[in-house]
């Protein structure tokens, strides 16, 4: 598995689409447009699993207790449903290495 020494930097324009296309029905990064299906994604590098204020998360995602990073971000949005069994994200993942490469890459910039 890949350690958290990850990653080699991908093209964070591609990123930025696959966010748009397979991610932002449900999130946003901004943090003044507050939680949507899901949780708001401003501030995740360095968070725990489970805390932003006002969602309301699964048992499963909250008790995970990980910190999210590009180790465990590239791990989860392989297959959400195998990473953290019960959640509710209904995402099915995305298979392609590159395409969370590119996104995680574009998600360490826009988060901050
Ligand atoms: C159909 C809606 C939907 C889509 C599409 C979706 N998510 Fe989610 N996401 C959720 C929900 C709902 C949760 C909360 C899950 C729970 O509590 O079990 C979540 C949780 C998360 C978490 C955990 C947050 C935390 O604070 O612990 C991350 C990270 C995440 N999503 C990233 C993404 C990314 C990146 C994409 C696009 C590749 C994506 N999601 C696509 C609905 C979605």
């Amino acid at each position: 598995m890949r350690s958290s020494r990850f990653p080699p930097t991908g093209d964070a324009k591609k990123g930025a689409n696959l966010f748009k296309t397979r991610c932002a029905q449900c999130h946003t990064v901004v943090e003044s447009e507050g939680n949507k299906i899901g949780p708001n994604l401003h501030g995740l590098f360095g968070r725990k699993t489970g805390s932003v204020d006002g969602f309301s998360y699964t048992d499963a995602n909250k008790q995970k207790g990980i910190t999210w990073d590009e180790g465990t971000l590239y791990e989860y949005l392989e297959n959400p449903k195998k990473y953290i069994p019960g959640t509710k994200m209904a995402f099915g993942g995305l298979k392609k290495a590159k395409d969370r490469n590119d996104l995680i890459t574009w998600l360490r910039e826009e988060t901050k």
